[in-house]
């Protein structure tokens, strides 16, 4: 079997990986994904730096490659990311106040109305608490137009792509002891209890292994889910990719039943951000890990 059949028969799950579009024509890899996954999400193609290069000038080629490459082959696409402090273009870094306001809120609105029905989930808003024991906002120039610049995106997503689910992404959220994830707890009680439209959280789960993998992760999955949103594992890699960890990961995720699936941060070590930690399933050839086995024994 593959890892997206098998947790397609694992409640309707998938399992997923990041997608560079620049690596679309490398055969070893489409070979693997084409085989292996049944979601994607692109690695930085659908940024708002990548989208909208210059105000107003919006450029889709390379979102458009991976959509493409991945509904005509049955795989559902996660869109990342609609707002986030990162990996914004020249023009919005400095950029503060209303004018910055709108044009978030025109972006947001911009590319989920450009990708509507094309999208299963969204990262309407990424990263946007800090680190740390203060449970407070990330400083950023879009937290300093507002504390409510995360609902307003959440509000706009859900105008211009009614059937797109829209999650909130993070990462440190693992650990259900650490005041970030309580923080962003309370952000979505607080969002269902007003009616703000969100569906889901994304769990990023960029490990380092020990202790860095709690075990009480499935405690953060389940209670999240609790408050009647879906929970996803986005951005999975997990340093040297112990086999055990990453076993870990896929029990967690199968025990609770709104955890729909997990996607890896990448295919083959060589094409991770973190490719000096072998993080991932496939090693530089495309030959299959001790991890890969023991995530699909999981599955
Ligand atoms: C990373 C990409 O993998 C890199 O290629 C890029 O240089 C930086 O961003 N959290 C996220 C992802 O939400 O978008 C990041 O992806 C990794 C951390």
């Amino acid at each position: 079997s593959t890892l997206g059949a098998s947790a397609a028969e694992q409640g309707g799950r998938y399992f997923g990986t990041a997608v560079a579009a620049s690596r679309l024509n490398d055969s070893t890899y489409t070979t693997i994904l084409n085989r292996e996954f049944n979601q994607v999400t692109a690695e930085n193609e659908m940024k708002i730096d990548a989208l909208q290069p210059q105000q107003g000038q919006f450029s889709y080629g390379n979102a458009d490659r991976i959509v493409q490459h991945a509904r005509s082959r049955g795989m559902q696409v996660r869109g990342h990311t609609l707002a986030w402090h990162s990996q914004q273009p020249g023009w919005m870094q400095n950029m503060s106040g209303s004018t910055l306001r709108n044009a978030m809120l025109n972006h947001v609105t911009t590319v989920a109305t450009r990708f509507r029905g094309q999208i299963a989930w969204w990262d309407v808003v990424n990263e946007a608490f800090a680190d740390g024991g203060s449970g407070a906002r990330r400083d950023s120039n879009l937290q300093r137009t507002g504390n409510d610049w995360i609902e307003a995106a959440f509000r706009a997503a859900r105008q211009a792509d009614p059937n797109a689910s829209l999650c909130y992404n993070d990462y440190n959220i693992d650990n259900w002891n650490d005041a970030k994830t309580q923080a962003v707890y309370r952000m979505v009680q607080d969002f269902k209890s007003r009616g703000v439209p969100i569906d889901c959280v994304g769990l990023q789960s960029h490990f380092t292994g020990g202790s860095n993998y709690p075990s009480n992760y499935r405690t953060t999955l389940s209670s999240f889910a609790a408050l009647g949103v879906d929970v996803h594992i986005t951005e999975l890699d997990i340093r040297n990719a112990p086999s055990e960890a990453y076993r870990n990961v896929v029990n967690d995720c199968l025990a609770v039943a709104r955890c729909k699936g997990i996607t890896v941060w990448g295919i083959r070590d060589s094409d991770s951000w973190r490719s000096n930690e072998s993080p991932l399933l496939f090693d530089g050839s495309g030959n299959k890990k001790a991890a890969y086995n023991a995530v699909l024994t999981a599955l």
